[in-house]
């Protein structure tokens, strides 16, 4: 797909890899169409339509919104999610000893729900309207299973079986589907999630030796949209993290 011109929805631009991601396609000439939870944030440069990518009413609303302001969509960028530590079992918390299920069903939603929700209305549209698009999801390298990290390593292992899935089911319709699987990137985010010493572990078992930057992960999405021949698959973008 060629980007310029495009209408390509990006969910979690608010967010610290959503906006870079909204940035990189809005200098490559895209239509870029937020939506998130939040209004603005570091997205700001974009406008973002605010919605529950998980909820269907709220994600149908939204693509209504979008769809008038700028027509048909070209390509989704599911970028929304929450990052989230928890060992399974920790018996020094009295107060909590085992993984909680609100925090459990709360990772589950914001990484995997939102982009089974928004992505099946998004994917019926391309459908209806014979677009051949693209949808690119945000996996993790904790898809391979990262210690103290259960809920946020099964949403991400999710969206990999996901990927494959409508890879195949909309493949025959001309729609790609392709999972980005970042290894630790620099954000607030990974750091609200990941102690300094962590980091530091996590650095020195990296061949590159260092954490990805924002705009590093957005040129592989880049790379996603364009490549008219991948589908199905899950790109590391970990610096040789998970070898
Ligand atoms: N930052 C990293 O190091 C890293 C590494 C690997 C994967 N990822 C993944 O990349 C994606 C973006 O991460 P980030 O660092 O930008 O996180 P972030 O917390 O900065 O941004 C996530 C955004 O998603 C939005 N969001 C959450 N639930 C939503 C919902 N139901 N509907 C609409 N919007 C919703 C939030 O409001 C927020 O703006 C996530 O899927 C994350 O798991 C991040």
């Amino acid at each position: 797909m060629d980007i310029p011109g495009r209408t390509i929805v990006v969910a979690g631009a608010a967010g610290h890899l959503g906006s870079a991601v909204a940035a990189a396609l809005t200098d490559r000439g895209a239509n870029v169409a937020g939506l998130d939870l939040r209004a603005s944030g570091e997205g700001g440069q974009v406008s973002t339509v605010r919605a529950d990518a998980a909820d269907e009413t709220s994600a149908v609303a939204a693509v209504d919104e979008i769809e008038k302001r700028f027509g048909t969509i070209d390509a989704l960028v599911n970028c929304s999610g929450l990052i989230h530590s928890e060992p399974l079992v920790n018996l020094t918390n009295p107060q909590r000893r085992r993984h909680g299920i609100q925090t459990w069903d709360a990772v589950i939603r914001a990484n995997l729900t939102a982009a089974f929700v928004l992505g099946s209305v998004v994917a019926e549209r391309m459908a209806a309207a014979r677009t051949k698009g693209a949808i690119v999801q945000f996996s993790s390298i904790a898809a391979n299973g990262n210690p103290g990290q259960t809920a946020y390593s099964a949403a991400k292992a999710g969206i990999e079986a996901l990927t494959r899935v409508w890879a195949r089911e909309l493949g025959p319709l001309g729609i790609r589907v392709v999972a980005i699987a970042p290894g630790f990137v620099d954000t607030p985010s990974t750091r609200d999630a990941v102690n300094e010493a962590a980091l530091g572990e996590l650095k020195r078992k990296t061949p590159l030796r260092r954490l990805a930057a924002p705009a590093e992960v957005a040129n592989a999405v880049l790379f996603a949209l364009e490549s008219d021949f991948l589908t199905g698959c899950t790109l590391h973008v970990d610096g040789g993290l998970v070898l």
